[in-house]
């Protein structure tokens, strides 16, 4: 059965308060009420009452609103908007519908683009995981992802992660900080981690380099999350002095053209993609990695390393735990960790 669109709306507002948007929890809570009345927001929607659930309507419309902020298209709401100098308040309320009743026309084409996320807090992640391997083999590391979108975790070699005991890992200069990123288990921040060669991938890819990239990723982000927006500009910064490409391509076919090199370590990772892959790709993509482990030549190491929503047990819920297998070995998992939806901190096992 379809959800309403209120009800999808309040669930969003319900997640945004919960993972650290107080602005967004109030903005979308409203925008559900005002809905229900028939009012500027019901006027924009029409036509997508229809939308499935997982198509993320509430924060279509929230981030196509915000693109228009961002881009300078929106005055009357910079005030509103923490990330153009502004900050919030319930009369936000009033402004964005007022905006909606008078700027619907410009709101309702962007609604068509699925919300595109980048989300740089999950290098945490896939970092940590990397390092912990890393130890076991110190060879250089070949790297490459899937669902890789502006490809920022590319670059989590060069970002500086701090633990909850004030130790840490990476350049202290860096423009990504990830503070607290690490609970738990410590990890080996003494071992050797060389990236000599790196590539992502995705089925729709966005350009950093550009602006239009830039905007895109930036727009999806909840506005009064500076924390999130400032990895985000880091790491953008980053990728603009080291650009790394991002071919589109499907999970399956960029992992069928992987090979594996001796003396080295080739790494797969991907975080929060796998539940938007069809199962027929995710059958090929593991099929390969089987086959690529199983065939290795001497002296190369392959790992597959992810952050995805995945069960422990078929007795526990879907929780975001890192998890690697390895090559050579049986490919058998290990759960290293567990992630925060937004990547900080990680608790590691
Ligand atoms: C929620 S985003 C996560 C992006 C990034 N991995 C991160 O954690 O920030 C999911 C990404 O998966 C990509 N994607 C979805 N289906 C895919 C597929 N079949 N093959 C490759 N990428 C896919 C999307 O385009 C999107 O960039």
């Amino acid at each position: 059965m379809t959800r309403s669109q209120p009800d999808l709306f309040r669930t969003q507002a319900e997640a945004c308060g919960h993972l650290g948007s107080p602005m967004y929890a109030e903005l979308l809570a409203a925008l559900a009420d005002d809905v229900e009345a028939g009012g500027p927001t019901a006027r924009v929607l029409r036509g997508h009452e229809d939308d499935p659930g997982p198509s993320g309507l509430a924060l279509r419309l929230a981030g196509s609103i915000h693109r228009l902020v961002l881009a300078g298209e929106a005055d009357e709401l910079t005030g509103f908007y923490p990330t153009t100098g502004g900050s919030w308040s319930a009369a936000g309320v009033g402004a964005v519908i007022g905006f909606l009743e008078r700027r619907g026309d410009d709101v309702r084409p962007l609604l068509y683009q699925a919300p595109q996320t980048n989300e740089v807090g999950r290098s945490a992640a896939l970092l940590g995981g990397l390092l912990t391997l890393a130890s076991t083999w110190e060879r250089p590391v070949r790297l490459f992802e899937i669902g890789s979108s502006g490809g920022l975790n590319l670059q989590a070699d060069r970002f500086r992660f701090s633990d909850d005991m004030g130790g840490g890992w990476g350049d202290v200069a860096s423009p990504v900080h990830l503070e607290a990123a690490w609970t738990g288990a410590r990890l080996p921040v003494d071992a050797r981690l060389e990236v000599v060669e790196r590539g992502g991938s995705d089925i729709a890819p966005v350009d950093v380099t550009t602006d239009h990239g830039r905007l895109t990723l930036t727009s999806y982000v909840w506005p009064d999350m500076a924390t999130r927006h400032a990895r985000l500009a880091g790491a953008i910064e980053l990728a603009r002095t080291h650009p790394v490409t991002v071919e589109q391509a499907d999970a399956a076919t960029y992992v069928d053209g992987l090979a594996l090199v001796p003396g080295t370590v080739t790494v797969l990772w991907h975080s929060v993609m796998w539940q938007y892959v069809p199962r027929e790709q995710q059958e090929r993509v593991i099929a390969r990695l089987e086959t690529l482990g199983e065939q290795a030549p001497d002296d190369a190491v392959l790992v597959h390393l992810f952050a995805e929503p995945t069960r422990r047990s078929t007795d526990q819920e879907h929780r975001f735990w890192v998890c690697a297998e390895t090559w050579p070995g049986a490919g058998e998992r290990a759960y290293l960790g567990l992630m925060a939806p937004h990547g900080v901190p990680v608790t590691w096992e």
